[in-house]
């Protein structure tokens, strides 16, 4: 049998996603605790045809200069801002995203942060664990109302309209803001408003971003942003940490210029803004808006089909830059 194409793949993957790959080629799986240091991996991609990488590893000009062998760079993740896609594209290397199977379980988790922000469950369950909370009063831990009230919506993708169609039952008014408007089936649909940004940052109790990162998505939430949001405004990021300038964010909240924030995603990951910390109005998570079993594993057996099917000859499904390679 001829040789197997050789893959590098960061991570150990799921039992589902191996199985795809160790089928296909003759895979190095980089199976330590800690994530692959960068000088690992220039060293190990150099004589790879593939490559499976997760959002923590950039696939930039650097790497594609020493692995000269490269045919695909496969993400598993649909946010692809850790790939150089036109790089890519100069060096003849395939692209690959796993968009559409994180949607739902996403928009489940941006409501998850929106109900906890507002209801202020994680300080509740602060107080019960301290041993100290007295029994029941009547202004304890008051937060702001859900049902009735306006969301706001910033990029109106998929998720983004998951996120829309999950606020059906709590009777909210729904606006969104988009580069362009959906078809107009779609908004009455989800009953939703398009509006310019001012509009919506002026008229939402809950703010939810569903952006990718782009150059023109960074710092979308700054001062001049806050400045506009209503004091009793939540500010929900499930998208990427650097669409929302931090340090503004911190001094919003100092300032009580929004009520709360619920953060999924953090402008330096791993590194959290310092401010952010000691805050009860904030509610922070560790990047797992689709982190549940089936969706993780759904995402990395897309990945690893997307590097198989170059293999075989077909145009990998979530190609990123398949019209700009021909394929
Ligand atoms: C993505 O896929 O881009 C998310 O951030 C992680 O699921």
């Amino acid at each position: 049998m001829a040789n197997k194409p050789r893959a590098l793949v960061t991570r150990p993957l799921f039992p589902a996603a191996r199985a795809i790959l160790d089928e296909k080629f003759e895979v190095e799986y980089w199976t330590q605790a800690e994530r692959i240091p960068r000088a690992e991996l220039l060293k190990r991609v150099t004589d790879k045809e593939a490559l499976v990488v997760l959002l923590t590893e950039k696939v930039d000009d650097e790497l594609l200069a020493t692995s000269r062998k490269l045919r695909i760079a496969s993400t598993v993740s649909v946010g692809f801002d850790n790939i150089d896609v036109p790089a890519c594209t100069r060096r003849k290397v395939v692209a690959t995203n796993t968009p559409g199977v994180l949607d739902d379980t996403t928009a489940d988790f941006a409501w998850t942060l929106l109900m906890a922000v507002a209801r202020r469950l994680v300080e509740g369950d602060v107080w019960m664990r301290s041993g100290t909370w007295p029994g029941w009063d009547l202004d304890q831990l008051l937060g702001g109302d859900i049902w009735g009230k306006t969301l706001g919506i910033i990029g109106f993708g998929r998720i983004g309209r998951g996120v829309a169609r999950r606020a059906q039952g709590f009777q909210m008014r729904l606006l969104y803001h988009d580069q362009a408007r959906v078809a107009p089936e779609v908004e009455r649909g989800l009953h939703a408003e398009f509006v310019d940004l001012d509009r919506l940052l002026g008229e939402s109790d809950f703010i939810s971003l569903h952006v990718p990162l782009l150059p023109e998505t960074r710092h979308l939430l700054s001062k001049d942003a806050f400045g506009k949001m209503k004091p009793t405004a939540y500010l929900i990021n499930t998208s990427r940490g650097p669409v929302v300038d931090e340090g503004a964010l911190v001094e919003a909240l100092e300032q009580k210029q929004i009520a709360g924030a619920a953060l999924d995603v953090y402008e330096h990951e791993p590194k959290v803004h310092p401010g952010l910390i000691p805050r009860r109005d904030v509610i922070l998570t560790p990047h797992i808006a689709s982190a549940s079993v089936e969706t993780r594993t759904k995402m990395a057996v897309m990945a690893a089909t997307n590097a198989v099917a170059l293999f075989e000859g077909l145009r990998p499904p979530n190609a990123l830059n398949a019209a700009d390679l021909g394929l």
